[in-house]
């Protein structure tokens, strides 16, 4: 009889708790909202109220708080907010003392429990994370990628709309690179509706918005005290819906490259088909000559944090 898919959320924090509730009401499988298990209570709580919630929105699927790994045995899916968010004046990878020992856990464990997953890393720094989660589970690199591109361009997108004066559902564009201050909003590609975006937004207030865009995590950590968690969920989701629904998505996410775009044995934020065997394709695309600068600069940031992992 076919069952449900089984989708594990490493964290049932900020993002895990939107994690669990979108994939509930998209009913893309039977969820568990794993926590430590000082935190199991907490991840029991969030999962029985979204199960009510699905008495109200009229989803069926199954949604489950747990401590215990066991439980996560043979999942399809797996996406990791484990670990600490931003304070206030805090970077991305001032994180990366505190949640390297996490990842690694999260990893031996995935590696033991759930090795056939398909696992999108959330937490940061991002672009290092990943390349620490695949290290350590050994996964064929198309099993794992890391979430940033997606909700670094639909910030991008949400920027420029306003901007232009035009619906979001109409703004395609892209930004590359690490999920860092030098991350690579593609100019170059990015268009409203088939509209050069450059044709209708001028130079310095694209400049702005690119600078924005580059900061905008920073901008609502300064707000909130604590990361964004509605759009990275959504991003997540609909990496986690491509895989399991097959739909061969185009869309930028931190990668493993094998020489593409110049660059070896990194993850890092390239546009990818995600489809039903995870990572299916990374597409290279044109960059300006500044552009693939941005990127080269990008990857040189990328690749000190890993660095930094490496020796600990
Ligand atoms: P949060 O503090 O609300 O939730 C994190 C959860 O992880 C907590 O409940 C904590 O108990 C749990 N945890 C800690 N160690 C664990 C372990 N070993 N196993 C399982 N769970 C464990 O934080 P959040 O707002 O959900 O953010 C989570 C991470 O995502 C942070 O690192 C944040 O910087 C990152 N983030 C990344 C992006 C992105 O674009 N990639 C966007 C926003 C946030
Ligand atoms: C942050 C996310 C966006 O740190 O990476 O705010």
């Amino acid at each position: 009889m076919a069952t449900r898919k089984k989708i594990g959320l490493i964290g049932a924090g900020n993002i895990g708790g939107e994690l669990a509730r979108l994939f509930a009401n998209k009913e893309l499988g039977d969820v568990f909202l794993f926590d430590i298990p000082a935190k199991e209570s907490f991840a029991k709580g969030k999962a029985l109220d979204l199960e009510q919630n699905g008495a109200v929105l009229g989803y069926d699927c199954n949604i489950r708080g747990t401590s215990n790994w066991a439980d996560l045995e043979g999942a399809d899916v797996l996406v990791i907010t484990a670990g600490v968010p931003r304070k206030p004046g805090q970077s991305r990878d001032d994180l990366v003392a505190i949640n390297l020992p996490i990842i690694r856990d999260v990893a031996n464990n995935a590696k033991k429990y759930c090795p056939d997953a398909f696992a999108i890393v959330i937490s940061n720094p991002l672009d290092a994370m990943v390349f620490e989660y695949a290290k350590v589970t050994g996964c064929p690199k198309g099993k794992v990628a890391g979430m940033a591109g997606v909700l670094d361009s639909a910030r991008f997108q949400a920027f420029l709309a306003r901007e232009a004066g035009t619906s979001v559902k109409d703004v395609r564009a892209m930004v590359l690179g690490g999920h860092g201050d030098d991350m690579v909003p593609v100019l170059s590609m990015t268009t409203i509706n088939g509209v050069p975006a450059q044709t209708l937004i001028a130079k310095d207030k694209l400049s702005a918005i690119v600078e924005r865009t580059r900061k905008g995590g920073g901008e609502i950590v300064g707000l909130m005290g604590t990361s964004a968690y509605y759009a990275p969920a959504s991003a997540a989701v609909s990496m986690a819906e491509a895989f399991l629904l097959d739909q061969k998505r185009l869309l930028p996410c931190a990668a493993h490259l094998d020489g593409q775009y110049g660059f070896k044995d990194m993850f890092i934020g390239v546009p990818a088909i995600i489809g039903g065997n995870g990572v299916e394709k990374i597409v290279e695309v044109p960059l300006t000559e500044e552009e693939k600068g941005m990127l080269d600069k990008s990857a040189k940031s990328v690749q000190a944090v890993v660095d930094v992992c490496k020796k600990s």
